[in-house]
C-alpha cells in the first residue's frame, strides 16, 4: 500500500477533528498574512498567489468535510440544523471563492472579498470547534478511520488540483495572472 504518500504520517492516523483543526489553523494565518500584504500594499502577484493558496485550501477543506465528515457527525448527533447550518456557510464561501478566481487583485472589490470570505471562514470555523466538534467527540464518533479516510481524499483532491493548473487547457485565471503581473509595478 502506498496510496496518500504525500501525506503519510508514521504512526497512528491522524484523528479527524486534529487534522480539521489543523487546516483551520493554517487557513487563519494564510488569511492573516493577507491582512499583512493588504496593510503593507503587498504586490498584486503575492496577493493572487497567497489568494489561490486560501481557495485550494478551502476548497479541499470544506470538500472533505461534506464527502466525509458531516455525514458522519450527521448521524452520530441528534442536530440537524446545525450541520444544516454548516452547508450553507460553505456554499456562501464557496460563492466567494469562485468569484475571487475570476477576478485579479486588482480588479475592485478584491481586498473586500478576501477580507469578507475570511470573517465568514472565522465565524463558521467558530461554531464547528465550539460546537460542532464537542458534539461529535461527545458521540464518539470513529475519529481515527474518518481521519484516514480524509487524508486519502483530501491526497486525491490535491493531486486534481495539481494536475489541473498543469493541464494544457489554458486556465482563464493564469492569462489573468499574467496581466495582473504586468500591472503590478505601475499601480505602486
Ligand atoms: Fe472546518
Ligand atoms: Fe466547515
Amino acid at each position: 500500500m502506498s496510496t496518500a504518500k504525500s501525506h503519510a504520517k508514521s504512526g497512528p492516523n491522524e484523528d479527524a477533528i486534529t487534522l480539521l483543526s489543523a487546516d483551520h489553523t493554517k487557513v487563519k494565518q494564510l488569511f492573516k498574512e493577507f491582512q499583512d500584504l493588504k496593510e503593507e500594499d503587498g504586490s498584486a502577484e503575492d496577493k493572487f498567489e497567497l489568494v489561490t493558496q486560501i481557495c485550494q485550501e478551502l476548497k479541499i477543506h470544506t470538500e472533505i468535510e461534506e464527502e466525509i465528515f458531516y455525514p458522519a457527525v450527521r448521524k452520530a448527533i441528534d442536530d440537524g440544523d446545525l450541520l444544516d447550518e454548516a452547508l450553507i456557510e460553505h456554499s456562501a464561501a464557496k460563492e466567494l471563492i469562485a468569484q475571487l478566481e475570476e477576478m485579479s487583485p486588482d480588479d475592485e472589490l478584491y481586498d473586500a472579498r478576501v477580507t469578507v470570505l475570511g470573517e465568514q471562514i472565522e465565524h463558521h470555523v467558530k461554531e464547528e470547534e465550539g460546537e460542532m466538534f464537542p458534539k461529535a467527540k461527545k458521540a464518539k464518533i470513529d475519529g481515527e478511520t474518518l481521519g484516514a479516510r480524509m487524508t486519502q481524499r483530501k491526497s486525491e483532491l490535491m493531486a486534481d488540483m495539481e494536475s489541473d493548473e498543469e493541464g494544457p487547457n489554458a486556465n482563464p485565471r493564469a492569462a489573468k495572472k499574467e496581466v495582473a503581473d504586468t500591472k503590478a509595478p505601475a499601480s505602486r
